[in-house]
């Protein structure tokens, strides 16, 4: 038999799959569970559910479902363009902004070019870099952030790509502007920063610098949000890219042509309208992440400061044994050994109650 393993790229041979949250579905089968009663706090969605006038835009749009989406996402483009005060040609979509971080990988990745990411980054810039047979070059973090003057110190001749996520996921960690702008002045002007900012709306006038207002400066940053987080738009897959219009130019080159479905591009258009549900979910978050780190506290527990929708907790020993324990108690969070954090797991801000009963579960598996 042909070994297909062997024929891969010798990237891809050495990738492992994106492990994502275990869904709801899935425990309820596994466990003989009823899928209402089981929390899911593993994958940074928004516990709110979808802003109602997404979902009104949404049935808007059914009648057109025989008909291609506009594959240029005008409207959706337009008001961006207006939001982040930049023009429509620097405006990238994407299914979901792991799409644009695959974007920037093929249009500007590939073999004996490298891309300089963080210990403890994102899961898809390992991935979407040596999917196209680069090398990632992987930086030690320092209190599990961004080192980003160890991360400027190893970019080299053959890095086109650095990839910087303010907020971080899995950690939460984030830089401030200053650091951010000692970073940017000393980046050569022929590397690709991709800022990713999937949280910001999170954290937005805490501390974080709003990367926009560096695009004007900067020709070789590129900005990344998405509709996932704070907008609750994760299962329609809609994420944007903020840059110069050259690099617009170039994703486009390589964005598959109806990238963004009609209902997406509708739901978008309408969250981005919500301030109401964005206020909702930022408030949600910040008074959820208050009641975890009180819990925690009780439950004599550390953890890394976070300004996303999630918190990584230290058990200070392997979590694999209290992650098991916790599905059969009907909660899922996120295990983030992948990571190289086995002592961790990560746990996405939930409702108030889910919180509770997340909280309620953990002491009851830590004293067991
Ligand atoms: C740091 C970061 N960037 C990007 C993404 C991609 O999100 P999406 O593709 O849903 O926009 C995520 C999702 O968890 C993330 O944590």
């Amino acid at each position: 038999m042909t070994d297909f393993l062997a024929l891969a790229q010798p990237g891809v041979q050495q990738l492992s799959p994106y492990v994502p949250g275990k869904p709801v579905d899935e425990l309820a089968r596994e466990l003989d569970l009823d899928p209402a009663s089981i929390v899911k706090l593993a994958s940074n969605e928004n516990p709110l559910g979808p802003s109602p006038k997404a979902l009104e835009a949404i049935r808007g749009e059914l009648a057109e479902l025989t008909r291609y989406p506009d594959g240029n996402g005008f409207e959706l483009k337009s008001r961006l363009a207006v939001r982040c005060g930049v023009q429509i040609n620097q405006v990238t979509l994407g299914n979901g902004s792991n799409d644009i971080l695959d974007l920037v990988a093929r249009a500007y990745l590939a073999p004996g070019l490298n891309a300089v990411f963080s210990q403890y980054a994102f899961a898809v810039y390992p991935i979407s870099t040596q999917a196209v047979g680069a090398q990632g070059k992987v930086v030690p973090a320092q209190d599990y952030g961004h080192d980003l003057e160890a991360m400027l110190a190893a970019i080299d001749a053959n890095t086109r790509v650095v990839f910087i996520a303010n907020p971080n996921n899995p950690t939460g960690t984030w830089f401030g502007p200053d650091a951010l702008e000692r970073f940017l002045a000393r980046v050569p002007s022929n590397v690709l920063v991709v800022l990713d900012e999937a949280y910001i709306e999170f954290a937005e006038g805490d501390e974080l610098p709003d990367g926009l207002k560096y695009l004007a400066r900067y020709d070789n940053l590129l900005v990344s949000r998405t509709f996932s987080k704070a907008y609750g738009l994760a299962a329609l897959r809609v994420g944007y890219a903020l840059s110069s219009a050259q690099i617009a130019d170039v994703l486009n080159r390589v964005r598959q042509p109806f990238n963004v479905n009609s209902l997406a591009l509708a739901a978008a258009c309408a969250a981005l309208d919500d301030a109401d549900y964005l206020a909702q979910s930022r408030q949600l978050n910040d008074a959820g992440m208050a009641q975890l780190e009180a819990g925690l506290r009780e439950l004599g527990l550390s953890w890394i400061p976070s300004k996303g929708n999630f918190i990584a907790v230290d058990f200070g020993r392997d979590t694999a044994a209290i992650n098991q324990a916790l599905l059969r108690a009907g909660v899922i969070v996120r295990p983030v050994a992948g990571y190289g954090m086995p002592n961790f797991l990560r746990v996405s801000i939930g409702l108030t109650a889910e919180n509770a009963r997340f909280l309620d579960a953990l002491a009851k598996v830590l004293n067991a």
